[in-house]
């Protein structure tokens, strides 16, 4: 398997004259893997996300996303390799709230030219399907975004995600609004959608009662040395 993750050595400081906030000699994640990330609330969770995708960048070590050191990217070139091969599932989802739900799945393919080439014509069946996948009703799909339950929102940010088949999708605490049960259901229909996508799944949350639905759990703790002295 390749691996898809690889830091060595990393460190990073929201502020040079302060201790850094995360400190990892060592992370490697192969293709494919469903990987939970937990950790107290502050211990870095959201900024090593924020690493991963090149949307902060590490003051020193090296950070490859398929095979690619992002810190050999410019910064626009950054951005675009985001767009073609990391879904994102934001906390609060960041969708666009009057858009209709079908525009805002569509997002990512007009954002990349690559996801777009991954999404068979006509799109818009692909998007339905995956919102139907994730059991969003039919007579929604039309609807602007904003009329939607905090649950809906939840499986169009997934569809969102998944669309176009990114190698990598990443979810920071997702599920935070949603009762024990629909959380379960919700984690288990992403990962059938990451699984046909062979996508890898990278899913932090504080929650460890999700834990036990993912193959591989890491406690940020254990392996950044930064939240360790603190
Ligand atoms: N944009 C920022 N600028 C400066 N410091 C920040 C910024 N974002 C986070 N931090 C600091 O970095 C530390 C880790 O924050 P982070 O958001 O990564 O934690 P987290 O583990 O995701 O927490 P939570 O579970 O509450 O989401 C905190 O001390 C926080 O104050
Ligand atoms: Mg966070």
């Amino acid at each position: 398997m390749q691996d898809i993750i690889q830091l060595k050595d990393v460190v990073f400081h929201w502020d040079a004259k302060k201790a850094p906030t995360i400190q990892i000699d060592e992370l490697t994640i192969v293709q494919g893997q469903h990987t939970f990330i937990k950790g107290p609330s502050g211990c870095g969770k959201s900024t090593l996300l924020g690493l991963l995708t090149g949307i902060n960048q590490a003051q020193s070590g090296k950070i490859s996303i398929l095979g690619q050191n992002l810190s050999h990217l410019k910064a626009s070139k950054r951005d675009r390799f985001r767009a073609d091969h990391i879904g994102y599932i934001f906390q609060q989802f960041n969708l666009l709230p009057y858009l209709s739900v079908i525009d805002n799945v569509l997002l990512p393919c007009q954002f990349s030219k690559y996801r777009e080439s991954n999404t068979p014509a006509p799109m818009q069946d692909k998007a339905r399907e995956l919102l139907s996948s994730l059991k969003l009703p039919s007579e929604l799909f039309e609807q602007p975004v904003i009329e939607l339950s905090i649950g809906q929102q939840q499986r169009v940010a997934a569809a969102r995600a998944l669309i176009g088949m990114p190698e990598l999708i990443i979810a920071d605490e997702p599920t935070s609004a949603l009762d024990h049960d629909n959380r379960k259901v919700f984690i288990e229909l992403l990962m059938e959608e990451a699984q046909k996508a062979e996508s890898t799944l990278v899913f932090v949350s504080h929650d460890p009662t999700l834990e036990p639905l993912f193959k591989r759990s890491i406690n940020l703790m254990d392996i950044n040395q930064a939240g360790r002295k603190s």
